[in-house]
């Protein structure tokens, strides 16, 4: 299924509601958008706000002066779903008291077919409910919404993708861009595959033109997104691969970094690998997602690679850039993962020697293949091995960060630090976070510190100019 962009302005829908947005809203059209869970997310959220901005609305931090609360969810672990249902509740009693503002539940939770029977027996009181590849469709939404019907809702996969240039974003140095939405790999554990669909690339040019058109607006870090990057093309007649989408951004002219994630292991390829080497543009750093380091539970969770070949790449790329910087996503306490196997990921996260690690606790996703796994591992156990996961992590990233020390690195400087006044934080090629003290008018632009100290999340140092 090929992308068409679409432009949901001009539609007859779309001036309908803005009919009804004027004669309705109490606040004056104010809208609160809220987005959990990941980038990709983050960057939906931001293509619903062009949505609503151009149906007339704008923007509060705020839900409690909102006349429309729009809460973008996540799915990926019980958590994240537990946090949904939280704000939920604290809506309720906002949505009792003014009963004409308008409550949708988009994103992740809301492609879930269960989410659907959820809202209707628990929380009556959301007026819309859309899917991830739904997005277009919310003027028509709106509009059934105005017109009295009661739960408006859509979960069709729509191929139509709503333009980037009305997208709201909320940094003005720093832009996301899909490259690509949905997966196909089936993890065993990852409910994604299901709320996101299967892979659809976007066309080369389209993306080209996007970035260059970010760059020309003064954007100095282009993060591209997706579910796994390396697979991008894949499903497009001659496209480019992932290597030679980054080969040719890297040409468009401009002191700018592009960053990417999240990369498989299984497709990370010497091409790909070269081209992160060897382009200026692209950051040193590589968020390879690990999940764990025993063959065995890595078959469990159909990862499709070995420890082994997971260190080859990481050989790879430390035998061509000494100390490359890499990070990973870790789980602990996948269906009867044993002591042993665990052992496994300790020994792996000591050899990586990784920046930094997202980690997470296994959670049971209803749908998934590991749900129907049996777990004899309690609880208990699993968050003392998350425990001794992190206490490793704190002292190999304290002796990994020295390597900085002496260096002097380029800073994309992105905001006030908390270490005190007159401090700013930004990040270096290598995606490492850097403090130092400086002026606040260096914020969105690019800085040199030189490193004078480390700590095991950050280094900090002097500006040289
Ligand atoms: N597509 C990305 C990851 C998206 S989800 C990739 O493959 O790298 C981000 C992370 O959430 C995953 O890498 C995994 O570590 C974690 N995750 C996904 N499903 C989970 C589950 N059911 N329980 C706990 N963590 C999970
Ligand atoms: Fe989930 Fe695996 Fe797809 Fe990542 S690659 S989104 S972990 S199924
Ligand atoms: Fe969550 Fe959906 Fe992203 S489940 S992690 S918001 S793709």
């Amino acid at each position: 299924m090929s992308i068409q962009a679409c432009d949901v302005k001009t539609s007859s829908e779309a001036q309908q509601v803005r009919k009804y947005v004027k004669m309705y809203s109490r606040m004056g059209g104010k809208a609160y958008v809220h987005s959990f869970g990941c980038q990709l997310n983050v960057s939906d959220g931001e293509k619903m706000k062009g949505i609503l901005a151009s149906l007339g609305f704008t923007f509060t931090e705020s839900y409690e002066n909102a006349d429309l609360i729009l809460l973008n969810t996540c799915a990926v672990r019980e958590s994240a779903e537990d946090t949904v249902y939280g704000t939920l509740g604290n809506i309720k009693k906002y949505k009792k008291q003014n009963p004409g503002v308008i409550l949708i539940l988009a994103g992740c939770m809301a492609s879930e077919p269960k989410t659907l029977d959820k809202v209707r027996s628990h929380y009556p009181f959301v007026d819309i409910l859309f899917g991830t590849s739904a997005l277009s469709q919310l003027p028509k939404l709106l509009l059934e919404h105005y017109e009295g019907k009661k739960l408006a809702y859509d979960m069709t996969e729509y191929s139509e993708e709503f333009g980037a240039d009305d997208q709201i974003r909320e940094s003005t140095f720093k832009a996301s861009v899909p490259i690509m939405f949905g997966c196909n790999n089936f993890c065993t554990y990852c409910i994604v595959p299901y709320v996101r669909g299967r892979e659809r690339s976007r066309s080369a040019e389209v993306i080209i033109r996007e970035v260059e058109d970010l760059v020309a607006k003064g954007y100095k870090e282009i993060m591209l997104l997706g579910q796994n990057v390396n697979s991008y093309g894949n499903d497009l007649e001659g496209g480019m691969s992932f290597a030679q989408l980054l080969r040719r951004l890297n040409e468009i002219p401009g002191e700018f970094w592009i960053r990417f994630m999240s990369s498989h292991p299984k497709d990370a390829t010497p091409e790909l690998l070269d081209a992160i080497l060897e382009c200026d543009k692209v950051g040193k750093h590589l968020h390879l997602p690990v999940q764990c380091g025993s063959d065995t539970v890595l078959k469990r969770m159909n990862r499709h690679y070995t420890a082994e070949k997971y260190l080859e790449i990481v050989d790879y790329l430390r035998a061509r850039s000494e100390g490359f910087s890499l990070s990973s996503d870790i789980m602990v306490g996948f269906p009867d993962e044993t002591e042993a196997e665990f052992e496994d990921t300790l020994k792996l996260v000591e050899r990586v020697k990784y920046d930094n690690i997202y980690t997470f606790i296994y959670s049971k996703r209803s749908g998934t293949a590991a749900a129907e796994m049996e777990d004899a591992t309690p609880d208990a156990q699993k968050r003392v091995r998350m425990e001794r996961l992190l206490t490793l992590q704190r002292q190999v990233a304290t002796e990994n960060y020295r390597r900085f020390i002496g260096q002097t690195v380029r800073v994309l400087v992105e905001g006030e630090s908390k270490q005190g006044e007159g401090w700013l934080f930004g990040k270096s090629s290598a995606y490492t976070i850097v403090e130092f003290q400086g002026d606040q008018s260096l914020i969105g632009t690019f800085a040199d510190v030189k490193i004078t100290d480390a700590r095991n999340w950050a280094v900090s140092g002097v500006l040289v100019k």
